[in-house]
């Protein structure tokens, strides 16, 4: 497993995207969590944001939904040339079809989880998605308290991620820093948001290199290859 980050915007400075992004030349992905003030209590951006940003950098974008009927907006994202979309599970009522268009606009699907949903009764839909995404605090704000109890959920999706090939990217996101993404990396995610360990540091891009270096001596590389 190759260590990916992605740094949130959610932490950066909503007047200077632009200048987010280009603090990060060495991420991986620009993490953008759209938020509608309805799945979520707090109000973010939405498409027209995203089109301005993906002119403005040459990062991919990694676009969290915590929006209410994704099955209606999320594709829309794909389209417009986001490299992910990842639509929450509590929020979809058709995510098999949502994440078929997601994926047939060219965007790899994402699905998420929040910390209290289990990730068993998804098992079936693993065929279906590019990347898991487990909370790991409730969404809605940075700059939260990482959760301890959503590790045994790591290992276990981490199981069934290898039982289905390993193909598929297991993503983190929240309370990600330099002293909980071990863990994190140890349990087998591989894909790590953060936002407030990123922009909130005074050198974004140093953050990004000591994040990537402490999940990579601890990964499960020997493991899973
Ligand atoms: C929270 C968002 C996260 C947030 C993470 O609902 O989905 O992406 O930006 O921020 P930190 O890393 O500060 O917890
Ligand atoms: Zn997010």
């Amino acid at each position: 497993m190759a260590v990916q980050i992605s740094p949130s915007i959610l932490s950066a400075d909503f007047a200077r995207l632009a200048e987010a992004a280009a603090a990060v030349p060495n991420a991986d992905w620009l993490h953008v969590d759209v938020m509608d003030n309805h799945f979520v209590p707090n109000l973010t951006l939405g498409l027209p944001v995203v089109e301005s940003l993906l002119k403005a950098t040459s990062l991919p974008l990694d676009c969290h939904l915590m929006i209410e009927d994704p099955d209606r907006w999320a594709p829309a994202y794909a389209e417009a040339g986001a490299g992910s979309v990842t639509i929450h599970a509590e929020a979809a009522k058709a995510p098999v079809r949502t994440l078929r268009e997601i994926r047939a606009a060219g965007a790899r699907a994402g699905l998420a989880l929040n910390p209290a949903t289990p990730v068993e009764p998804y098992e079936d839909l693993l065929g279906e998605i590019d990347m898991l995404l487990l909370m790991t605090v409730e969404p809605g704000f940075g700059g939260q308290r990482f959760l301890d109890m959503v590790l045994p959920k790591i290992r276990r999706s981490r199981e069934l991620i290898d039982a289905h090939g390993g193909r598929l990217w297991l993503q983190v996101d929240g309370g990600v820093s330099e002293h909980t993404i071990e863990r994190c990396a140890e349990a087998g995610a591989d894909v790590f948001v953060a936002g407030n360990a990123v922009y909130g540091a005074d050198d974004p891009a140093h953050a990004v290199d000591v994040l990537r270096s402490v999940a990579g001596k601890t990964g499960q590389d020997g493991e899973n290859g």
